[in-house]
């Protein structure tokens, strides 16, 4: 028995020692001491002897039980030592190396969202309040609620997407402009109204100032006694805050739009002698949005008075006036994603549009 005890001693201190990793070793405690293990079947044995021989086999399995145990955990202990030094070692951090910018370094704003802050910037000083509306509209906001009448030409202007129609034969449609905001407001706000209303909008086109995907700011005001002249007062406040410069030069010219009437389209003066487009000098016209006096079917139909109330509105194009004061070329890019043009067009991310502060510095 004492030979045995020996050998199945000599053989599990070398297995012990041989295990290269916690997994191994934790094969050879299971080998040794589990319940199908070496030693507990030596142990299972004793129940089995003579009492004499019980008396120097019992202590002697007994001891090779606490003997094992003991250089495992030993065993365990030294590996679990190498393991941390080797990954110590592997993990050294050179704190001499430069730091990365932080994101707010390296982020930019799209030109078209520096804008919309720009806008809302120059036209919340002036008391107007920011309204939305969803994209996804109905052809009643889209159009008839703005006296377009079913079937008008003035519909199939807009290129409109529409979506497949639903069990009631309607079809919805991603609105063209952003004009039904109008009357969503004029539903649910009680005059006084002054609201600007910027989103995106849809139509079936792409060019190189074409994008299907485009955005617009829409403007309100609707009061008891609102009048063309504060429309030219607002137009050209707002232009020139937003070009920054002293003063700009504005061209009304009659046009149509069936939620309107008068309907104006407007030009503003620049020059375009040079490379860019200069705003507020020059000999040249540069058409920049629409407005008109809102028409009394339009205030009838979002559900007031139009011998009460009545008022203006405009509609632009944001991406447009970006690309004016921003010198970009090509609408299209503005939605490649592509991060060399963003980083060359983007914005800081902390240099917020004020008016006290500047709005594009
Ligand atoms: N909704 C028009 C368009 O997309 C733009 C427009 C013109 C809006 C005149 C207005 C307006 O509010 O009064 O072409």
């Amino acid at each position: 028995m004492s030979d045995t005890i020996a050998d199945l001693s000599a053989s599990l201190l070398r297995d012990i020692a041989a295990a290269d990793s916690e997994t191994a070793l934790e094969a050879v405690r299971v080998s040794a001491l589990g319940k199908k293990g070496s030693i507990s079947a030596l142990l299972a044995s004793l129940g089995k002897m003579s009492p004499e021989e019980r008396k120097t086999a019992g202590p002697a399995i007994n001891g090779l039980k606490t003997e094992i145990g003991a250089q495992i955990e030993a065993r365990r202990d030294a590996l679990r030592a190498q393991a941390l030094e080797k990954r110590l070692a592997a993990e050294t951090l050179d704190v001499t190396l430069p730091l990365r910018p932080a994101p707010s370094a390296t982020g930019r704003i799209h030109p078209v969202s520096q804008v919309i802050d720009e806008i809302t910037a120059i036209f919340s000083d002036m008391g107007f309040a920011i309204a939305e509306g969803p994209d996804i509209e109905t052809d009643y906001y889209n159009f008839t609620a703005l006296n377009f009448p079913e079937g008008h030409p003035a519909r199939e202007m807009h290129d409109t997407f529409f979506f497949a129609p639903d069990e009631t034969g309607t079809r919805k449609l991603l609105r063209t402009h952003t004009s039904p905001v109008q009357i969503r407001t004029m539903e649910t706000v009680a005059p006084p109204i002054r609201v600007v209303m910027p989103g995106r909008t849809y139509r079936n086109d792409s060019d190189q100032t074409h994008t299907p995907m485009f955005h617009q700011v829409e403007g309100l005001v609707i009061d008891k006694s609102s009048h063309i002249g504060q429309l030219r007062w607002v137009l050209e406040e707002f232009l020139k805050a937003f070009f920054e410069v002293e003063s700009v030069t504005l061209r009304f010219r009659p046009s149509f739009f069936p939620f309107t009437e008068p309907s104006m389209e407007v030009d503003v003066q620049c020059d375009r002698s040079g490379n860019e487009v200069r705003i507020g000098e020059g000999s040249d016209w540069l058409e920049i949005l629409g407005c008109g006096m809102v028409h009394p079917n339009v205030i009838a139909n979002a559900g007031l008075d139009p011998d009460v109330y009545q008022g203006f509105a405009w509609g632009m194009g944001i991406d447009r006036i970006a690309m004016l004061k921003y010198g970009m070329a090509d609408l299209r890019a503005f939605f490649d994603a592509d991060v060399r043009w963003i980083e060359h067009y983007g914005f800081r991310p902390l240099d917020l549009p004020t008016l006290f502060g500047g709005l594009s510095s």
